[in-house]
């Protein structure tokens, strides 16, 4: 079979994907009930049985599963085969309390390679082309899941994972690799490090770049593909669903990420009442496996904010590009404020960097947002110019998004790099 070619799945009417998706839900509701302890008990708790399913309708009478599920099943309680039969273990750190554990069957694992395959085909990879991966490599899904992907397409991969940036830079440098596959704002690190290094990112061996695990806007894809002059597109993914993968997008559109509905099933719901949405309408992103052996995943609430829309470059059905988590909701007097928001404006100065961080700090019973942001590599953060462009970064977030904001601004390096996932929102309050 030739690893290039789009699967028959791919292209398949809507009724077939339909059909496809209701049989392997059965069977995944049926897995679940069967053998795992946590999902008997929720489901009973519920009044609800897998024979209760008889269309794909029928899965919004299941309950939800949530990260806090998985944390009070630490650390293989929800696993739905015994532990020996899992072939890897992965788990995501998460801010507090214990980390969320996952486990993957062999036939998990290779599902996985299959998905992330199909993801960096969809970016637009090409037969011979090697892949510098810089998703960390480790217990994050990052690092391995695109290795596997990679490999399984055929290409050669460069297995760097996170840190030592200039040495990121050198091996770019020097294997010249097609791909790469990086946190955006890892990028930028490594962006800034070639021109530390007196090099041009714009004319690196690099074409194309795969970027997830944190939320990123279309500026900022506008800003990479003309700074390191290659396609810039989005995947998606989750470790309590799989890893990277779940969702990937399509270089010919690059119009949000297509969703690999043939193994997991999209649905929105209202994050406040868990009512279904219709497509279309935005809310909380919610998750359930097809086709997952050792952790059969039902209703996983996400908390990611996106819409569903209809298929383009394939059948299946894409999410808008995730504007935030409810997590990284910032309530700065009222008004609900995400770090894209504030990005889309920072990208629209040219006198920033896109390098920034949202700071929350209470005085009183007042709560405020400073922005700190740098300025572009050859411009003082203290000059007039950059000063001037300050006073207007304060006035369109203000005038876009309704809240005040102090705007700090800092010299290259100001702002703390991160290695992987960015960090953009620091709050201050509850110290
Ligand atoms: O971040 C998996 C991954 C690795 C995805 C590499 C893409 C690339 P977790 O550490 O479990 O897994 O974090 C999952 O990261 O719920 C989103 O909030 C966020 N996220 C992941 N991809 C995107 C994306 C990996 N493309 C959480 N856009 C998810 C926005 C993303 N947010």
């Amino acid at each position: 079979m030739n690893p290039f070619a789009l699967e028959p799945i791919e292209t398949a009417s809507i009724d077939e994907l339909r059909a496809l998706q209701f049989k392997r839900l059965r069977a995944t509701l049926a897995h679940a009930y069967a053998n795992s302890p946590v999902y008997r008990a929720k489901f009973d708790a519920a009044g609800v049985h897998p024979d209760d399913c008889t269309s794909l309708a029928d899965l919004a009478k299941f309950p939800f599963t949530t990260k806090d599920d998985l944390r009070g099943a630490y650390p293989f309680g929800m696993f739905a085969v015994p532990r020996e039969q899992c072939a890897r273990i992965h788990a995501s750190s998460g801010t507090t309390g214990k980390p969320t554990v996952v486990g993957y069957t062999q036939g998990d694992i290779d599902t996985w390679a299959h998905v992330m395959a199909r993801s960096i085909r969809a970016s637009g990879a090409m037969r011979g082309d090697m892949v510098h991966v810089s998703y960390g490599y480790g217990l994050f899904t990052g690092g391995l899941g695109a290795h596997y992907g990679a490999e399984k397409l055929g290409l050669t991969v460069v297995p760097f994972g996170g840190g030592q940036t200039e040495r990121q830079v050198q091996l770019i440098h020097d294997f010249r690799p097609d791909i790469i596959m990086v946190t955006p704002s890892y990028m930028l690190a490594i962006a800034d490090e070639f021109e530390r290094q007196g090099l041009d990112p714009n004319k690196s061996s690099l074409r194309l770049g795969i970027f997830g695990a944190e939320p990123w806007t279309n500026d900022m894809r506008t800003n990479i593909e003309a700074r390191m002059g290659m396609d810039a597109v989005d995947i998606y993914g989750l470790s309590e669903v799989m890893g990277p993968g779940v969702a990937n997008e399509c270089i010919e559109t690059k119009d949000g990420p297509t969703i690999w509905e043939d193994h997991f099933y999209p649905e929105i719901i209202d994050p406040e009442t868990g009512e279904l949405m219709p497509d279309g309408q935005f809310g909380e992103l919610v998750f359930t496996s097809l086709t997952k052996e050792a952790l059969p995943i039902i209703r996983y609430r996400t908390r990611d904010l996106t819409r569903l829309l209809p298929g383009t470059a394939r059948t299946m059905r894409r999410m808008e590009k995730i504007t935030g988590r409810s997590d990284d909701m910032m309530i700065v007097r009222g008004v609900n404020v995400f770090p894209t928001q504030i990005e889309e404006l920072i990208l629209k100065c040219a006198e920033l960097a896109p390098h920034y961080q949202c700071i929350l700090t209470r005085e009183g019973p007042m709560d405020s947002l400073t922005v700190a942001v740098e300025t572009r590599q050859d411009l003082s953060h203290e000059s007039s110019e950059a000063q001037a462009a300050a006073q207007r970064l304060a006035h369109e977030i203000k005038t876009y998004i309704g809240t005040s904001a102090v705007i700090e601004l800092r010299a290259t390096g100001g702002v703390e790099r991160s290695l992987g996932k960015a960090k953009r929102v620091v709050d201050q309050r509850k110290l």
